[in-house]
Order: C-alpha cells, then structure tokens, then sequence
C-alpha cells in the first residue's frame, strides 16, 4: 500500500499532537494538581439540609486565611445569598442542590461549577482584590431561573 506523502505528514502531525495534549494533561493534573471541580461526595438531597456541613450554611474560617463557604441551592434561591470573606482568602465553596440542576458561577473568577442533586461539590478560588462578584445560577432550574442569585463580597 503505498501513502501519500501529504497523508504520511498529517498522520504524523497529528500523532504528534496526541503526544503533546496526552504529556500536558499528565502534567497538569500530575505534577501541578489541577484537577476538575471535584465530585466531593454524595448526600441525600432530601435530607441535606439537616446533615452536615449543610445544616450550617455558610462562611466559616478553616485556617489563618483559609475559609470554607458551604452553600445550599434550591428553586430558587442560594442559601446564604451573600458571603463576606476578606481580601486574599482561600475560599474551599462546598455546595450542593436540594431538589433540581442548578448551576454556581462567581462571576468575574473562575468558580462555575453545577450543584447536582446527590453529589456534594467542592472547588476552591483566592480573592485577590476586594469588591463585589454576582453569584449566578446558569442551569435552567424552572420559572425562578432568572431570580437565582447571590453574591460574593470581597472586603
Ligand atoms: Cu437554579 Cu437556574
């Protein structure tokens, strides 16, 4: 059989790009840690609001700058709708939906995750600089979709 020579140096460019996309994401998430928003467990979505950490919603301090920020979602409505943390802190959101799909973007950063209905999600992002980022839901969740939101305060 013979190859084209134009076919040969496709095929190698991208055998070639296999190998480099292959050794990058064993890097990354290897040797620097950076893994998909995590899958931090599972809870019972008609009971976690009484099982911890979601029966104490909110922002509480884990470290010297280290915060964690446990937030329920529900039709329609994140629980806190607003979390103060200071400037540069670690913030570890552990969140979880009750009833639907919903989703949890801090706008402005990189934190957008979905918040499925059993799964516990975990994700953590530094606050930098100060100021004021709209938590939104970007899963269409039902009539309320558009009224679900919150905010993050940067003090
Ligand atoms: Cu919750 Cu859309």
């Amino acid at each position: 059989m013979r190859v084209h020579v134009y076919e040969k140096a496709f095929l190698s460019v991208g055998g070639a790009l296999l190998v480099v996309f292959l050794g990058v994401l064993s890097y990354t998430s290897l040797a620097m840690g950076i893994h998909l928003p995590g899958h931090a467990g599972q809870i019972d979505p008609a009971t976690a609001r009484s099982q911890p950490p979601f029966d104490q919603p909110g922002v509480r301090q884990t470290g010297p700058n280290t915060y964690e920020a446990v937030v329920l979602a529900s039709a329609w409505q994140f629980v806190p709708s607003e979390l103060r943390v200071p400037r540069g802190a670690t913030v570890t959101f552990v969140a979880t939906s009750t009833d639907v799909l919903h989703g949890f973007e801090v706008a402005g950063t990189r934190v957008n995750v979905m918040l499925i209905p059993g799964q516990i999600t975990r994700l953590t992002y530094t606050f930098r600089e100060p100021g004021e980022h709209l938590i939104v839901c970007h899963e269409y969740c039902g009539a309320g979709h558009h009224i679900m939101s919150g905010k993050v305060i940067v003090e």
